[in-house]
């Protein structure tokens, strides 16, 4: 297809002051993979420089050889207005490169201060370490931070926030120009994602150039001043977000429209719902649930967290059974006791926490799709095992689950790559009604472009689905109403022609 940021220029012809660190045309082999391929970008003093993009688009390859860890097959690096053909790690640190990588790669026994200082010294060579130097190095480096860290702690102690804020507070006692952030915020709260983003923010008002990794699309609206995307190893776009939406963005970064999404006129109003539910109750969880999910309907349940929506699907789903109330599918109305029951009912449950609930994460993909192992499915797998073989490669295939070999364990995937198996093994039992909760938590953007595409074909066949998400903009972008839950009750309900994130957050909030 046409490059969708075509009008955007990629590596900015005006670059408005010299850049602290470039990449210059830079080409990366790894034997036959092209991790990159000729990218070129450049990272200016007090600015924060998003890369986003799919995971293997060669992000962390880019800042590997920026900072020494690999050599170039091709290219050059400029820092401070010289060019190299590839630098050393101790050479890239004395230019004042860091990186902070996910292991933040400290020292779990020494104090916090320690791990903040002890790099400086390394630097200067000396042998002999004050006590008080290493403190007044590290209160320094916190306080220019502006964040309140227990310098006296071991590390090891420290909350992986704390954790993360240390190896920035040393990077910034290293005298650093150019610090590369590669996923920072991947196991942090919302609270702590925050509370990086100021600390992050400061070094950048202080004249540090700081490129920034993540492909997640809120973060990187909300920390950026300019973004670039790359894909298949090249920078496809760049420019300041503000020049970006959520679905350019997507576009830029998976190649693909996500108009795909649209929604046509909706065809299920003269058939019985998919899953109709009246007075669902179980106290003190919920109670006088009432909802419906149309044939061919993508229904959203939004609410905080201990609102009782995960309690409601997971009533549905025969995990945590109500203790009364009416549920139908179809128009057939059905008692969901047990899993077993909600299945034989057709009603599929992908849940929250999939890595425990859902897959057997040490059996092999092609089981774990054909894995129902329970009610209707069951009967079927052993009745005719080589359409169920056919029909879970099928899946495999058309979830474009990307796996050397369906003999792999499930752990050898992504987290979206795993999520597709689990959305798969649903499908192939062909449900009535798929409830899934959090679907698209911890997958990279493409894994979620597919699998809300997927929802989406199998919902124009007459499946019913219902999402449980705090995501606002995938709420938006993919349900044709969204119901919200609060104090364990459905209290009220945004209609597609309604649905903005703004509508739905006021709602969530009331
Ligand atoms: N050390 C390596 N050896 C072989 N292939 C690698 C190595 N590092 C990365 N790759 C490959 O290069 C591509 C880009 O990887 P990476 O830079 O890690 O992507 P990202 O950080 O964007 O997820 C991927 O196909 C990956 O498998
Ligand atoms: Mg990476």
């Amino acid at each position: 297809m046409a490059d969708v940021m075509a009008g955007t220029t990629a590596g900015t012809a005006s670059e408005p002051t010299a850049p602290v660190v470039a990449a210059r045309s830079l080409t990366k082999a790894f034997g036959g993979v092209l991790a990159l391929d000729a990218a070129s970008t450049a990272f200016s003093a007090g600015e924060v420089h998003c890369l986003a993009g799919e995971n293997g688009c060669g992000k962390s390859t880019l800042i590997k050889i920026l900072s020494g860890v690999h050599p170039p097959t091709s290219g050059t690096i400029e820092v401070g207005g010289s060019s190299y053909g590839h630098l050393a790690p101790r050479q890239a640190l004395d230019l004042g490169i860091e990186v902070i990588y996910q292991d933040f790669s400290l020292l779990p026994n020494l104090t916090a201060a320690e791990n903040i200082a002890l790099p400086s010294f390394l630097t200067h060579r000396r042998r002999f370490v004050a006590r008080a130097a290493v403190d007044a190095i590290a209160e320094q480096a916190v306080a220019r931070l502006g964040v309140d860290l227990d310098l006296r702690t071991p590390v090891g102690d420290l909350t992986v926030a704390d954790r993360q804020l240390c190896a920035i507070a040393r990077a910034l006692a290293h005298d650093t120009r150019f610090l590369a952030m590669d996923e920072p915020t991947t196991t942090l709260t919302w609270r702590e994602v925050d509370a990086l983003f100021d600390a992050v923010r400061r070094l950048r008002d202080d004249g540090v150039a700081i490129a920034f990794i993540s492909h997640k699309l809120q973060e990187v609206f909300s920390i950026a001043d300019r973004v670039s995307i790359m894909r298949n190893g090249r920078i496809v776009a760049t420019g300041r977000p503000e020049e970006y939406t959520h679905s350019s963005l997507t576009e830029s970064m998976t190649g693909r429209a996500t108009s795909a999404l649209a929604r046509e006129t909706p065809t299920w109003r003269d058939k019985p719902p998919a899953l109709e539910v009246r007075g669902l109750e179980r106290l003190p969880l919920f109670t006088g649930v009432d909802l419906a999910v149309g044939q061919g309907e993508i229904v959203g349940l939004a609410g905080l967290l201990g609102s009782g929506r995960t309690e409601i699907a997971e009533a549905l789903a025969g995990v945590l059974p109500a203790t009364s109330g009416t549920v139908l599918v179809r128009g057939r109305p059905t008692r969901i006791r047990t899993v077993t029951d909600a299945v034989e009912a057709g009603i599929g449950y992908v849940p929250e926490d999939r890595l425990t609930q859902g897959l057997f994460l040490d059996q092999p993909i092609g089981d774990n799709v054909l894995a129902t192992g329970i009610g209707s499915f069951a009967r079927f797998s052993v009745t005719r095992p080589q359409r169920m073989a056919r029909a879970a490669a099928g899946i495999v295939h058309s979830l474009r689950i990307k796996a050397a070999s369906l003999q792999d364990s499930i752990r050898t995937l992504s987290g979206g790559n795993a999520q597709r198996v689990l959305i798969g093994k649903w499908l192939i039992g062909r449900p009535k009604v798929l409830i899934l909760n959090g679907p698209t938590v911890g997958v990279d953007v493409g894994s979620k472009f597919d699998i809300l595409s997927l929802l989406h074909a199998e919902s124009l066949k007459g499946l019913g689905v219902l999402i449980i998400s705090d995501d606002l903009p995938e709420l938006v972008s993919t349900c044709d109403r969204v119901l919200v839950v609060r104090n364990g009750r459905v209290v009220s309900e945004v209609d597609r022609r309604d649905l903005t994130e703004k509508a739905l957050l006021e709602a969530v909030a009331a």
